[in-house]
Formats: C-alpha cells, structure tokens, sequence
C-alpha cells in the first residue's frame, strides 16, 4: 500500500503510475485527481488547509510494507522575500512540510509495531544550498530535511526498527513547476537563465525517471541515511 500526496500530475503522478503498473494499491491525496485505476483510491483534500489535513483518515491497515510520499509542493511566488505578503511563507511551508507532518504523525499513530513502514518526503537541492527568490521554498525544504532527520531518531529510540524516514532530492526535473520557474522575470529571479538553459540542453530529468530512481532508492537499497539525492541512483 503506498500513500502519496500530489498525484494529479510531475513527479507524484509517475511515482502513483510507477506503483499502480507493478500491482500495488496507491492512495492519492490532494486537490484534484487524474488517474483513474482500479487499485487507485482518490482522497480530495487541499494540503494547503491544515484544518482539511487534520481531517484526513485511513482505514485500519491489513497489509505491508506501507510507503507514505509527501510530495505535493509548492514553489510560492518567486521573488525577493522583502517584497512579498507575509502570508507567502505560511503556505509554502503548510504545503511543504506541515501537511506531510501531520499525515505522518496520523501514520504512526495508527500503524502497529512491527509494520514494515517507509517514509518519504520529496525535498529539494534548494533546501540545502540557497536560491535567491526562493526563500521560503528553501526554508520549507531545509526544514523537511531535519524533520525527517529527527523522526528517524525519534522512532528508533522508539523501538519501531522496521521503519525508515528519508528525504529525497530528486533533481531538476521537467514539470510544471520547472515551467513556473522559467516564465519568472530576470528582475525578480536573478538566475532564471540557468534554468532556461537546463531545459535548452535537454538537462531534465523526466517524471517518469525520477519515478524508477525513486523506487530503487526505496526498494533496492539498505536505506542507512535520511538524506539522498536521486542524482547518485543510477538505474
Ligand atoms: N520539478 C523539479 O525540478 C523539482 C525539483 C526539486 C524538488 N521538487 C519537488 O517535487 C515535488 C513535486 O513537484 P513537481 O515538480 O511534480 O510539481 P508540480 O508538477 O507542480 O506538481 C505538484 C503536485 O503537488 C500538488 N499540490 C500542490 N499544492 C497542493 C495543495 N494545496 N493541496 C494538494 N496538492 C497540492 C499538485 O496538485 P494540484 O493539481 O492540486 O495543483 C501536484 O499534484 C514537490 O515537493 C517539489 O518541491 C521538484
């Protein structure tokens, strides 16, 4: 059983197809829905209300492993921090972080030790080395990582050993919010060119590729980190 937010299009729409092709059941967690699958259960919410995330619940869980993916994410407006509404910031990081947070903290809540149990949250080079015009996307993402960092911790002091919390950097990859990111202007977004040029030179990862590598990482490997980084998962 895999749990994912953001499945109605880029990364989080390959990773659900990935799955649904070898025989898995995914649950779909967001705003809208545009896979249709008879092992695809749609859950509508918008990430972005933490009152509609608190509502969220899932039915007692009779099989393993269980993999949740926070990948729903926003990017917020891109631009220099001093000139945008203070409000900008508490989306990204409702998006970002909070509302994966609080689906995980339901997860483990709900999911009896032992149960094997995986968590991924989609995180972003950008939370780990700054991008001017992205402050709070960066914010957002740096905090995943620790967040992860710290709940793997936590739950090994805990004693639930079949559990592993990563975040995953998944490299530039060619979705809308590579084509948000591009239309930005040079004055609000110094490095707009180096990202016109990644798409130029045909530098993109597709979805459909991050998807594999993610399931790789995932599946494939002895997980003996929280930070990754898709760029060093060679198919
Ligand atoms: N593309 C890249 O180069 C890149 C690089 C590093 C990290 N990432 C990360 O990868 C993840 C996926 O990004 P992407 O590139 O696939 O972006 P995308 O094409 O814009 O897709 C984002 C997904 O998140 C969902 N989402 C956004 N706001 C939501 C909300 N309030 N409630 C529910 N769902 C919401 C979107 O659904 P709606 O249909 O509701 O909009 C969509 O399914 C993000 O966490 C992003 O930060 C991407």
């Amino acid at each position: 059983m895999v749990i994912i937010t953001g499945t109605s299009k880029g990364i989080g729409k390959a990773i659900a197809e990935n799955y649904l092709s070898l025989g898995e059941k995914v649950v779909g967690i967001g705003r809208n829905h545009t896979l249709s699958h008879p092992n695809y259960s749609p859950v509508v919410c918008d990430l972005g209300d933490p009152n509609l995330v608190e509502q969220i619940s899932f039915p007692d869980f009779n099989e393993e492993p269980i993999i949740f993916i926070h990948n729903a994410g926003i990017l917020g407006k891109v631009d220099y921090f001093e000139k945008l509404d203070s409000n900008e910031i508490g989306q990204v990081m409702q998006v970002n972080l909070f509302a994966g947070a609080v689906i995980l903290q339901k997860l483990l809540k709900q999911i009896p030790k032992p149960t094997s149990f995986k968590c991924v949250f989609i995180s972003s080079g950008a939370g780990r080395n700054p991008i001017a015009s992205w402050a709070s996307y960066c914010a957002s993402k740096a905090a995943v990582d620790l967040f992860c960092q710290t709940i793997q911790l936590e739950e090994q002091q805990l004693g639930r050993n079949d559990f592993h919390c990563i975040s995953v950097a998944p490299g530039v990859v060619d979705t809308d919010m590579q084509v948000g990111i591009r239309t930005s202007s040079e004055t609000s977004f110094s490095e707009v060119a180096r990202f016109k040029e990644y798409k130029d030179s045909n530098q993109l990862y597709s979805p459909e590729l991050v998807a594999k590598k993610l399931f790789k990482l995932v599946h494939e490997t002895s997980l003996q980190q929280v930070l990754y980084s898709l760029r060093d998962i060679n198919l």
